[in-house]
């Protein structure tokens, strides 16, 4: 998939996503929706899934792909940077990453943003991994920020 196909593949989803979460739910049932599309639409998914800051602790939300780690050690990996940092992280090889916590030994490469309430506070992380290095770009970042903005 070329750069513009997939900045076309994310305002598809885009739009299927702002369709559906229109309809009745809270910030869970919209968060289960979101990694249901995007894990069947983007083949280089491996992994995607919400991890939500609950006590200072970050605990995994709703998620599609292999099982993952239920909670993540403080301050430790590619999540709580993101949290730590107050940005998107994107990590072409996992493995280079300081204390890159591997859920899943598949996976090659990462990227992480963040997850906001309507008082621009952040209350989690939508995290993607992928069994390809260096997998994501800006164009991924773009399409899943702009997609957790469908969460209020
Ligand atoms: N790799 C993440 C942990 C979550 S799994 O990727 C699902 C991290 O280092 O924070």
């Amino acid at each position: 998939m070329n750069q513009k196909q997939k900045q076309a593949r994310y305002r598809r989803i885009y739009d299927q996503l702002n369709d559906l979460l229109a309809k009745p739910g809270n910030r869970l049932s919209r968060m289960a929706t979101i990694v249901a599309v995007l894990h069947h639409k983007m083949d280089h998914f491996f992994w995607t899934g919400f991890y939500l800051l609950d006590n200072g602790n970050l605990i995994a939300g709703p998620y599609q792909g292999p099982v993952a780690c239920q909670l993540l050690e403080k301050d430790k990996g590619v999540c709580w940077a993101a949290i730590n940092q107050q940005k998107s992280i994107l990590v072409p090889n996992v493995h280079k990453f300081p204390g890159h916590i591997a859920c899943d030994s598949r996976s090659n490469s990462e990227i992480v943003v963040l997850l906001k309430n309507e008082k621009n506070q952040v209350t989690g992380v939508l995290d993607v991994d992928s069994k390809s290095f260096d997998a994501f770009d800006e164009t991924d970042r773009e399409g899943l920020e702009k997609i957790c903005g469908l969460i209020y």
